[in-house]
C-alpha cells in the first residue's frame, strides 16, 4: 500500500490535465511543506522525547554481568519495561501520525475549496467581463437599447427607481455573439435584412429582441390596401412587401406552394380560395367545429374580442371579423410573410412566438384560439405555463377553443388529458380521432377541444 501511495505521488505529475495542473502543483507544494513541517517536528520529537534508543548503554549493561541469574533477571525486568516503553511510544508516534494524516487531509480539502471559490469567482468576474465586453466594447448600440438610463425626472414612486431598464429577453445573453451581430447596424440608416436571422434568435429565447436605431428596409412601389371588408379576401400586391427572407420571391408562388412535395408552415394558407376559404364555416360533429356552433355555446354577442395563436394567414381572424368580433392573429413568418398578408387583409398581426409571456392582462379575452402550432413539438413543462398563460388571459366564462392538437396516442391520455384537467378548464366539448394519412400503426392522434374558464 505504501509503495502504491508512493507510486501515486509519482503519478501526478503525469496524471494532470492541463487545466488542473496549476490546481495540483498548488496541492503538491503545499503536501511538501506540510512534509518537510512534519519531518522536523518528528526529528525534534524523536531527540528530545522520553523514547530514547540507548542501545549503546543497553549492550554495556548486559557484558560485566554474564551468568548472574538475578542481574540477568534484572536486565530482563528492565529490558521488558523499556519494550513495552517503546511499544506505547509507538502507539503513541502511530496516534500523532493517524492525527497528522487527519490534519493534511482537512488542510486539502480546505485548499481545494478555496480553489473551487476562487474558480466560481473567476467564473463570476469572467461573465461579468463578457457582459461587460459585451455592452462596451462589442456594441456600445446594445447597451444604449437595453439601458439602463437614468430618469430625467428623477425617481419616480410607480417604479420605486430613478432608473429604467428597457426589456430584453433573458435569453438574449446566452446568445451574445447573435445578438452583437444583431446590433451591429448604421444608427440612422437601413436595417439590415436580417428576418431570419432574428426570427431564428427570436425562436431560440431571444425574445423580445432589443429595439435597434435603423429603418427597416422599404418596398419599392408600396400601393395603399383597399378598404375592408375588400381587402380581407384579396392577396396583397407583390409590391407590399420585402421579399429577400423568403425563398418564394411572389405570392403566386407562395400560392402554388401547396402542390409542391415537402415540408411548409401553413402550406395552403396563402391560398385564399382553396381550402383557407372554408375553414371554420361547417361543424363536422369530429374535429373540426364550426365558428357560429362556437358562438352558439355563449350568450349572443358575448364574445367580442379575442386572440388566435399562431393563427397561419390570419382567416380565424376575418371570419370572426365577419361576425363583428375582434381577433389578433400571432404567427411567425416561418418562410414566408404571414405578418405582413394578415396585416394587408386588415387585420392585426402580432409577431410573437408561444414562449413569450402573451401581452394581455389577465382576465380580458373572450376567446382564445389555436390550431396546428400547440402540440407535441413543446416541451411538456413549457406548455403547461403556456397554457396557465391563455387561463390567465381569458375572463371568467372565457372559451379556449383548442383546434387540432396533434400527439400520439399514448401521449393523449397520459400526458394532455391530466394537464389539461391540472389547469382548470371546464371541458364544454372534446373530439379525439386518429390521423390516419401516415398509417395506423404510426397511432397519430388529433383531439380538438372546446374549453371554459370557469366563472368562479
Ligand atoms: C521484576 O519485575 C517484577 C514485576 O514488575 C518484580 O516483581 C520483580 O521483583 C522484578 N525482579 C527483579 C529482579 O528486579
Ligand atoms: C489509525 O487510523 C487507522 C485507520 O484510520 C486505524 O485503523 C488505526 O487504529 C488508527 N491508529 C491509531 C493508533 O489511532
Ligand atoms: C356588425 O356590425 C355592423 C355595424 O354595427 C352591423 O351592421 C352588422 O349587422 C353586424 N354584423 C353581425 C354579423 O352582427
Ligand atoms: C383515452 O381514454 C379514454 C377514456 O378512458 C378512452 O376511451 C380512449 O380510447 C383513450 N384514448 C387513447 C388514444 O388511448
Amino acid at each position: 500500500m505504501a509503495s502504491g501511495g508512493h507510486d501515486q505521488i509519482q503519478d501526478y505529475p503525469r496524471k494532470q490535465t492541463p487545466q488542473q495542473q496549476i490546481t495540483h502543483n498548488q496541492k503538491c507544494k503545499l503536501k511538501l511543506l506540510v512534509i518537510v513541517i512534519l519531518t522536523n517536528l518528528l526529528t525534534i520529537y524523536l531527540l528530545t522525547g522520553p523514547f530514547n534508543l540507548n542501545l549503546s548503554g543497553y549492550t554495556n549493561h548486559l557484558s560485566p554481568s554474564p551468568w548472574d541469574s538475578n542481574s540477568l533477571l534484572h536486565e530482563l525486568n528492565s529490558t521488558t519495561s523499556q519494550l513495552a516503553a517503546s511499544h506505547s511510544i509507538i502507539a503513541e508516534l502511530h496516534q500523532k501520525l493517524n492525527s497528522t494524516n487527519l490534519l493534511v487531509q482537512a488542510l486539502l480539502i480546505d485548499l481545494t475549496s478555496l480553489q473551487d471559490k476562487q474558480f466560481t469567482n473567476q467564473n463570476h468576474k469572467f461573465l461579468k467581463l463578457a457582459i461587460d465586453d459585451l455592452s462596451n466594447g462589442i456594441s456600445n448600440e446594445l447597451m444604449l437599447a437595453i439601458g439602463p438610463h437614468k430618469l430625467p425626472l428623477g425617481y419616480s414612486p410607480r417604479m420605486r427607481s430613478d432608473e429604467v431598464q428597457p426589456p430584453v429577453g433573458a435569453g438574449c445573453l446566452r446568445f451574445q455573439k447573435e445578438l452583437a451581430q444583431y446590433m451591429t447596424y448604421d444608427i440612422g440608416g437601413e436595417c439590415p435584412v436580417d428576418d431570419v436571422f432574428s426570427q431564428m434568435l427570436m425562436l431560440k429565447g431571444c425574445e423580445p429582441l432589443p429595439r435597434r436605431r435603423c429603418h427597416p428596409k422599404s418596398p419599392t412601389n408600396y400601393v395603399e390596401p383597399k378598404p375592408v371588408p375588400d381587402s380581407i379576401w384579396e392577396t396583397p400586391p407583390d409590391t407590399s412587401i420585402i421579399w429577400d427572407p423568403y425563398s418564394c420571391k411572389s405570392y403566386q408562388c407562395l400560392i402554388e406552394r401547396r402542390k409542391k412535395p415537402g415540408y411548409y408552415d401553413c402550406k395552403d394558407c396563402f391560398h385564399l380560395q382553396g381550402r383557407e376559404k372554408n375553414r371554420w364555416l361547417f361543424d363536422n360533429g369530429g374535429l373540426d367545429f364550426g365558428i357560429d356552433q362556437i358562438l352558439e355555446t355563449k350568450p349572443h354577442g358575448t364574445i367580442r374580442i379575442g386572440l388566435d395563436i399562431g393563427g397561419g394567414t390570419g382567416t380565424f381572424a376575418a371570419r370572426m371579423r365577419e361576425r363583428n368580433i375582434t381577433i389578433i392573429t400571432s404567427t411567425m413568418n416561418l418562410d414566408g410573410p404571414f405578418n405582413s398578408f394578415i396585416a394587408w387583409r386588415g387585420l392585426i398581426p402580432m409577431h410573437l412566438s408561444i414562449s413569450q409571456r402573451l401581452p394581455f392582462f389577465e382576465n380580458t379575452l373572450d376567446i382564445v384560439h389555436s390550431m396546428h402550432v400547440l402540440s407535441n413539438w413543446i416541451p411538456d413543462v413549457m406548455l403547461e405555463f403556456t397554457l396557465y398563460d391563455i387561463y390567465r388571459v381569458l375572463r371568467p366564462g372565457g372559451l379556449f377553443w383548442l383546434d387540432r392538437f396533434f400527439c400520439l396516442g399514448q401521449q393523449l391520455n397520459q400526458t394532455y388529458v391530466p394537464m389539461l384537467n391540472r389547469i382548470g378548464f371546464n371541458k364544454l366539448r372534446w373530439n379525439a380521432a386518429m390521423k390516419l394519412d401516415r398509417g395506423i400503426q404510426r397511432n397519430e392522434w388529433y383531439f380538438s377541444a372546446l374549453l371554459e374558464k370557469p366563472m368562479t
